[in-house]
């Protein structure tokens, strides 16, 4: 059976203990960290920097991917691969070159995810699609945690895996924002072999019951590999 992979994303974690926090989410066997990056302009919100990844490298052993909401994501990628992030995540729709900027977080020796928001076509990722590693589509509009799961986002997950598959690529599919016990299984359904979980993951007392659930509502589908 297919697994799906869940990375943790600590906008949604108690910033005052984050050491504890990312223990604790790790004892909850998530498979990744998720960071994101917000600067004011690309959203319109702030939100860490590359001396957060930095803190978090030192914590984890687990993969640590940075969603870089950000204008000119080419100009600060270095920062955040020698800060220890695995995978970055660049928008399309942010002002840079995406082919350029994705070459060159490789040419580092970074994992490469291009993300689409909600309102943004897959059709106009097909021509990059063969040099990421991950597309991520928002099920959110970027910004904020805890919005409700936008359910047209999905048609889009299918159209990505029907092209992937087409076209013999192996790029991971991935699903943020509003990624509950309940939207889980369409997403997988759809074709996503990783959701990020915010709020669900961090706002319980028990990380370890939550992760269950996902993962548990995820295998009733038959997860996407
Ligand atoms: C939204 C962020 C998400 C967010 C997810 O702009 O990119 O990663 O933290 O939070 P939830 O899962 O609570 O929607
Ligand atoms: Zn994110």
């Amino acid at each position: 059976m297919r697994t799906v992979r869940l990375a943790a994303s600590i906008l949604a974690s108690n910033l005052g203990q984050l050491e504890e926090e990312v223990k604790r989410i790790e004892a909850a066997q998530v498979d990744a960290i998720h960071i994101d990056v917000m600067d004011g302009h690309f959203v319109p919100y702030f939100a860490f920097g590359a001396d957060t990844v930095q803190a978090v490298r030192k914590i984890t052993r687990l993969p640590v991917e940075v969603h870089l909401m950000i204008q000119q994501p080419d100009r600060y990628a270095r920062a955040f691969v020698e800060a220890g992030a695995d995978l970055l995540i660049v928008h399309l729709e942010a002002y840079h070159d995406p082919r350029r900027t994705i070459a060159r977080i490789q040419e580092m020796g970074c994992r490469c995810s291009l993300a689409i928001n909600p309102m943004t076509l897959v059709e106009n990722t097909y021509s990059l699609l063969k040099k990421v590693d991950q597309l991520l589509c928002m099920s959110v509009n970027p910004g904020f945690m805890g919005q409700p799961f936008i359910i047209e986002v999905l048609e889009k997950v299918r159209i990505a895996r029907a092209y992937r598959d087409k076209n013999h690529l192996h790029f991971d599919i991935s699903i943020d924002g509003g990624v509950t016990d309940e939207t889980i299984g369409p997403c997988v359904t759809a074709g996503a072999n990783q959701v990020v979980v915010g709020g669900p993951l961090f706002i319980p007392k028990e990380a370890k019951e939550a992760a269950h659930l996902l993962r548990a509502r995820a295998n009733e589908v038959g997860a996407g590999g």
